[in-house]
């Protein structure tokens, strides 16, 4: 397909986490090639890349898990989309593991989509990564973030943004952290699993020190880079625009039942086990 931001054209997947809060299903395969109905979590991330005219994706994986590499080889959607692939050997947090993509970047602005977070499109609307793409460039953002809305005790779970003004749309924002205790939580605007970044991010990231659970996280990055004058934008789903997690047990279940509802083949199915199961 073609380019629909000739800027943007590349994206890094990282997917090197070892998936031990999904032990033993992660003892078998990936959590990134788990089934979420009739595919792989990892494939619904690429064709969501492909369709907004990314064209090449680097895989950051760890040397010590098989599987993706052996799934999607090097290339997909057809052809549409080159893959390749980036090593993380110890687990160090997430911004090490974008760290491990810089040389295969080559100092271009890249996406980057968590390989554990699918994310779904509301009827008749286009992606929300595209609006991420348009609310970047159109604000000539230096970085750019999907986040969601999630309640005030669920905060801890995610990195954490403060809009400048109302969270609507798409806004730009005065600070971020990673995993804040409810009375210092900025809002109840979660980074949701998509950012945008210019190739100066690594810079950033080479002088993030260990932050949460001792690792080196993107949200410290990102807020290092705000302190030194650059301009984050956020994108905030909207309604019936969902994304899915992949962590645990209990949210990949989530994520089970929510994208077998969405195929039109399975969820007939789905439901009637469900009513079944409920009289
Ligand atoms: C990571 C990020 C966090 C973000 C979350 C969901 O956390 O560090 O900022 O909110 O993904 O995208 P993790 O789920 O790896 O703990």
């Amino acid at each position: 397909m073609s380019n629909t931001s000739p800027r943007i054209r590349k994206a890094v997947i990282p997917a090197a986490g070892y998936g031990t809060r999904l032990r033993p299903l992660t003892n078998i395969a990936p959590k990134e090639l788990l089934p979420l109905g009739g595919k792989p979590a990892a494939q619904f991330i690429v064709e969501e890349l492909h369709a907004i005219g990314i064209e090449d994706i680097i895989l950051v994986v760890s040397p010590h898990k098989i599987g993706i590499q052996e799934y999607f080889g090097h290339a997909a959607c057809g052809g549409d989309v080159r893959i390749s692939y980036v090593y993380q050997e110890t687990q160090k947090g997430l911004a090490d593991a974008i760290l491990r993509a810089e040389d295969a970047v080559e100092g271009e602005e890249f996406l980057v989509a968590l390989g554990d977070s699918v994310i779904t499109r509301a009827e008749g609307r286009e992606l929300p990564t595209k609006r991420l793409i348009d609310a970047y460039e159109s604000n000539s953002a230096d970085a750019a973030i999907i986040v969601e809305r999630v309640p005030l005790e669920d905060a801890h779970k995610y990195g954490m943004v403060a809009p400048i003004g109302e969270a609507k749309g798409a806004f730009e924002i005065r600070d971020l952290i990673e995993k804040p205790k409810p009375e210092v939580c900025p809002s109840n605007c979660a980074i949701a699993g998509r950012y945008i970044f210019r190739p100066e991010i690594f810079d950033w990231i080479r002088r993030t020190p260990p932050g949460f659970g001792g690792e080196h996280q993107i949200t410290d990055s990102i807020k290092l880079s705000l302190q030194n004058g650059s301009r984050i934008w956020c994108v905030v789903l909207d309604d019936g625009e969902n994304r899915y997690d992949i962590g645990s047990i209990s949210t990949y279940c989530e994520a089970f039942t929510a994208m077998c509802m969405l195929d039109p083949q399975i969820s007939p199915i789905v439901r009637r086990v469900v009513e079944e199961k409920a009289s």
